[in-house]
C-alpha cells in the first residue's frame, strides 16, 4: 500500500531511488515519483503508472542532488493521476506518505481559511501544506514537520524534504511501516527493509509514534511522548532480502516453483532434528490449556485460516471460530478470559488484521500469530510468533506464503493436538512424518504444470469459472478462485460442492468450467456425486485427483490433472500447487501482468 524510500547520500539519488523504488513497487504501482534537493533547490517528477515511465521520463528530464524522497503509489484518496502522484510540494516542502490521513477534510478546511488551497485530491497535499504553513511562520524545518505530524490523524510513514536543506530529511511513523538504513556517512528510510538491502544492512526499524530527524552523520529518534530514543541497529543477511526473477518469466512463477525448498526450510524451522518433536519458539504459552481457537485474516491468509479450522477441530477436538480481520472487530466479539486468538499474514502489517489483534490483545486474549516477516507489527505485537520462512514474496499473488502458513497451522495442530493428549504418541509421529513428506509431493504436484499449461488456454477464453471443494477442499476452492480473479479477471468462485445445489447450480452450462477438487478421501464419493450433478448441466467439469480418483471418476469429464496421493493431513497444502499454476497459466495466456495485476497492492495498509 504504497512504498517510500528516502536518501541523504553520497551519489546522484536519482538512480537510487528508483532501484529501492523498484524493490517496493509490489505495494502499489498506480504512479511513481521523486523529489531532490540540488544546490538548495527541492524539484520533482512523477508518472503515473508501473516505475517504467517515471524512469522514462528521467532519462528526458533527469534530476539532479544527492538528497532525495521517492514514492510508489496504491491509489486511495484521488485517481491515479500525475497530479495526485507524490511527492506532495507546498512551497518549500516535499512529502511523500503510506497510510491515510483520516482527518484530511477537516485539515483542508482549516488550510483553506488560511489561503492555502489544494491542487490535487490527495490526503498527503493536506500534510505538505500543513508543513508549509508552518514553515511559514517561521518554524524550523523541525518543528514545522513535529507539528504537522501533531495535527495528523490516521495511518502513516511519512518523509519530509526541504528546500535549501541538502543535509536534512525527517521521517515519522505511525501506523505503517518505517525503517532506517544506516550507511557510511550516509542515511537512508524506507518502507521496509528490502527497499534499502543493496544500500546497507544495517537497519533500524522506528516504532509506533517515533519522529526521527536524520543527516548523513547523525540520527535523532524521538518516541510518541517526545522522549529521546535509541532503536537497535540489527544486521539484515542480504541474502533474505535478495530480489530477482531467477530466470522466470514472473517472480510468481518463481515462487511456486520455490515451494520445496521454502518449505523444507519452514519444516526445518520446526521439527527437531531427530524428526521426533515439533518444537515451537520458547514462550509461556500452555498449549495443553487452550479450549477453542479464534483466527483472524485477510484474502489468502483466511484461506489458510479456515483450512486450519478442519485440523483444529479434527486434530485438536477444540472449536474454532474464523473471520475476516475487516469483518471480526466491527462485530465487537465478546472476548471470555481464557481465548487464544491467531492471526495470519504474510506481510505483518495488515491493517485489518492488525487492528483485530489489537482488540484481541485488549480485550486479554492471547495473541498467536504466524507471519512471513519476522519484524513486522503483526509480529511484533503477538505474545508468541510463529514465522512461516517463506523468504521474500514478491508477486502480489500470494503462493509460496500460503503454503508456508498452512505448513506452520497444521504443525501448531500437531503440536496442540499431542500436548493437550489428544493424539498419542504413535499418531504424533505419524503426523509428523506426514509433515516431512510435504516437500517431495509439492515437488511432485509441480510436474503437473504441462498439463495445466494446455487446459489454461482453454480456461483463458471463459468468463466465469467455478471452483468446488469439500471438508479441507472447501478453502482451496475460495483459493483457487481467487487467485484467478487477482490475476487473470475471470469471474470466478469458489463453493463448498454440495453447497451447489442450493442455488450456484444455475448458473452451470456448457460455458462454465468447474474445478473439482477431488482427492480419494473420506468425501471423494460425495464429491464425485456432487460433480456429476454439473455435468448433468452440460457443465465442463476440470477433475483433479489422484490416479486412482481419475481412473474410479472421469468418465465424462471436459478434462483431469492427476495429482499426487498423500496423506490427508498435507493434501490441502498439495492442491493448493494447481490452485496456483491454473490462475497463473490463465494469467499468462490472457497476457495480464501475473506480479502486477491491476487494482491490487501486495500490502494493505489501510483498512
Ligand atoms: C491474495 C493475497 C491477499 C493477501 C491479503 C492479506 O493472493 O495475497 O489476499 O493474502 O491481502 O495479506 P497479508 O497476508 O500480508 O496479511
Amino acid at each position: 500500500m504504497c512504498g517510500i524510500v528516502g536518501v541523504l547520500g553520497k551519489h546522484q539519488a536519482a538512480p537510487i531511488l528508483v532501484e529501492a523504488l523498484k524493490r517496493l513497487e509490489y505495494r502499489g504501482y498506480d504512479s511513481a515519483g521523486i523529489a531532490t534537493v540540488n544546490n538548495g533547490t527541492l524539484e520533482r517528477r512523477r508518472a503515473v503508472g508501473k516505475l517504467v515511465h517515471l524512469s522514462d521520463l528521467l532519462v528526458h528530464e533527469p534530476l539532479a542532488g544527492k538528497s532525495g524522497i521517492g514514492h510508489t503509489r496504491w491509489a486511495t484518496h484521488g485517481a491515479p493521476s500525475t497530479k495526485n502522484a507524490h511527492p506532495h510540494q507546498a512551497g518549500p516542502v516535499a512529502v511523500v506518505h503510506n497510510g491515510i490521513v483520516e482527518n484530511f477534510k477537516e485539515l483542508r478546511d482549516k488550510l483553506a481559511k488560511l489561503g492555502l488551497y489544494h491542487e490535487t485530491e490527495t490526503d498527503t497535499e493536506t500534510v505538505a501544506l500543513l508543513a508549509q504553513h508552518y514553515l511559514s511562520q517561521g518554524d524550523s524545518p523541525r518543528l514545522a514537520a513535529q507539528k504537522t505530524v501533531g495535527c495528523l490523524e490516521g495511518a502513516f510513514a511519512l518523509a519530509f524534504l526541504f528546500h535549501g536543506e541538502e543535509d536534512l530529511m525527517i521521517a515519522a511513523r505511525k501506523g505503517s511501516p518505517l525503517a532506517i538504513g544506516h550507511g557510511d556517512g550516509e542515511m537512508y528510510v524506507g518502507s521496509d527493509a528490502i527497499a534499502l538491502a543493496p544500500l546497507t544492512d544495517r537497519i533500524s526499524y522506528m516504532d509506533e509514534g517515533d519522529f526521527a530527524v536524520l543527516t548523513r552523520e547523525s540520527l535523532e529518534i524521538t518516541d510518541k511522548n517526545g522522549k529521546l530514543v535509541n532503536r537497535e541497529i540489527r544486521k539484515i543477511a542480504f541474502d533474505s532480502a535478495r530480489v530477482d526473477k531467477a530466470g522466470y518469466k514472473h517472480f510468481m512463477a518463481k515462487e511456486i516453483a520455490e515451494q520445496p525448498s521454502v518449505l523444507t526450510n519452514t519444516l526445518r524451522n520446526y521439527i527437531s532434528a531427530d524428526d521426533k518433536n515439533i518444537e515451537l519458539p520458547s514462550n509461556n504459552i500452555n498449549l495443553a490449556k487452550i479450549e477453542r481457537l479464534t483466527i483472524v485474516a485477510c484474502g489468502t491468509a483466511f484461506y489458510a485460516a479456515l483450512t486450519a479450522k478442519y485440523w483444529f477441530e479434527k486434530i485438536v477436538r477444540i472449536p474454532v471460530e474464523v473471520d475476516v480481520a475487516s469483518e471480526f472487530r466491527y462485530r465487537e466479539p465478546p472476548v471470555t478470559p481464557g481465548t487464544t486468538a491467531i492471526f495470519v499474514s504474510q506481510s505483518g502489517e495488515t491493517a485489518d488484521t492488525l487492528a483485530a489483534l489489537r482488540y484481541m490483545a485488549l480485550k486479554g486474549a492471547t495473541v498467536l500469530s504466524v507471519v512471513n516477516v519476522p519484524e513486522s507489527s503483526i509480529a511484533r505485537e503477538s505474545d508468541l510468533v510463529l514465522p512461516s520462512y517463506a523468504g521474500i514474496e514478491i508477486g502480489v499473488a500470494s503462493t509460496k506464503a500460503f503454503t508456508a502458513q498452512l505448513t506452520v497451522l497444521a504443525l501448531l495442530a500437531v503440536k496442540t493436538a499431542h500436548a493437550k493428549g489428544v493424539i498419542n504418541d504413535i499418531q504424533y509421529q505419524e503426523y509428523i512424518t506426514d509433515l516431512n513428506c510435504i516437500p517431495r509431493l509439492i515437488s511432485q504436484a509441480l510436474s503437473i504444470d504441462v498439463a495445466v499449461q494446455k487446459v489454461a488456454q482453454k480456461l483463458a477464453t471463459a468468463q466465469d469459472i467455478i471452483f468446488l471443494g469439500r471438508g479441507s477442499m472447501y478453502p482451496l476452492a475460495m483459493e483457487g478462485a481467487l487467485k484467478l480473479k487477482e490475476i487473470s479477471y475471470i469471474h470466478a468462485e469458489g463453493y463448498p460442492s454440495g453447497e451447489l445445489k442450493h442455488g450456484p447450480i444455475a448458473l452451470i452450462d456448457k460455458k462454465v468450467p468447474v474445478v473439482v477438487l477431488a482427492p480419494m478421501d473420506a468425501l471423494f464419493e460425495k464429491s464425485v456425486s456432487n460433480m456429476q450433478e454439473v455435468m448433468a448441466r452440460a457443465g465442463k467439469v476440470l477433475l483433479l485427483s489422484c490416479q486412482q480418483g481419475l481412473n474410479a471418476a472421469s468418465d465424462g469429464t471436459w478434462a483431469t490433472i492427476s495429482m499426487p496421493a498423500a496423506p490427508e493431513l498435507i493434501t490441502p497444502i498439495i492442491y493448493a500447487v494447481p490452485a496456483q499454476l491454473l490462475a497463473y497459466y490463465t494469467a499468462v495466456a490472457k497476457g495480464t501482468d501475473a506480479d502486477q495485476p491491476r487494482n491490487l497492492a501486495k500490502s494493505v495498509t489501510v483498512e
